[in-house]
């Protein structure tokens, strides 16, 4: 493990998804180890931290869990909580077909507008305890995940399957230095970049 005193790496996770997927009942079964069968529809976004050890590779990393809401009059403001994210998990409800074409046809797209390139990508079919109600097969929700190249997990966060695991792997992935290699060259593009716009201000600036 990491030196005492050694800062502990921070990352940003947001769940994003159709409203009532159980994302609120996700962060909820990781952070707290609990679950309500009634919880009310979040309103704009909330986080909460969690602090996990990834023992196979010696280290900690402060998870920042991030909830945002799904109903569609948030959308807008939503934008603004998930597009610093360093991890970003989809989350559909394994018996709503629509909550799953949502997450393929709008979530992702919206990510892909607002997000870094370098973000950690997760897809979850929650409410897996459902089973006999599924109408998403997991087939068809694992192809997708491939094509996106996310990592991908059945959950249930009411019977807490599958939760610590998609935080795990989420972090693990995060973490993997070949990861973070992906991450410090899209950060010097980013710079690159940054500094050639200026120089186009600066010359623009010259000519007025
Ligand atoms: P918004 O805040 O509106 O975006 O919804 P959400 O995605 O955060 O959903 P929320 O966590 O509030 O859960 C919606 C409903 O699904 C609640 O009634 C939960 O009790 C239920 N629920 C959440 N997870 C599960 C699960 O794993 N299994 C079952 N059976 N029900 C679940």
């Amino acid at each position: 493990m990491e030196g005492q005193g050694s800062k502990v790496p921070g990352c940003k996770v947001v769940l994003l998804g159709d409203s009532g997927v159980g994302k609120t009942c996700i962060i909820t079964r990781f952070v707290s180890s609990s679950f309500d069968a009634n919880m009310t529809s979040t309103n704009g976004a909330s986080y909460c931290t969690k602090l996990v050890k990834y023992e196979q590779l010696g280290k900690n990393l402060l998870l920042d869990v991030w909830d945002t809401a799904g109903q569609e009059k948030y959308r807008s403001l939503t934008k603004f909580f998930y597009k610093d994210a360093a991890a970003v998990i989809l989350v559909y409800d394994i018996t709503r077909e629509d909550s799953f074409e949502n997450m393929k046809n709008y979530w992702y797209n919206q990510l892909l507008e607002n997000c870094d390139k370098n973000v950690v990508l997760g897809v979850v079919g929650n409410k897996c305890d459902l089973f006999e109600e599924e109408k998403v097969t997991e087939a068809d929700a694992r192809e997708f995940a491939d094509k996106i190249g996310a990592i991908f997990e059945l959950t249930s966060a009411q019977n807490n399957t599958g939760i610590t695991e998609i935080f795990q792997e989420v972090g693990n992935k995060y973490l993997d230095p070949n990861f973070q290699q992906k991450i410090k060259q899209v950060e010097k593009e980013k710079n690159e970049e940054g500094k050639e716009s200026k120089i186009g201000r600066a010359s623009c600036r010259e000519r007025v």
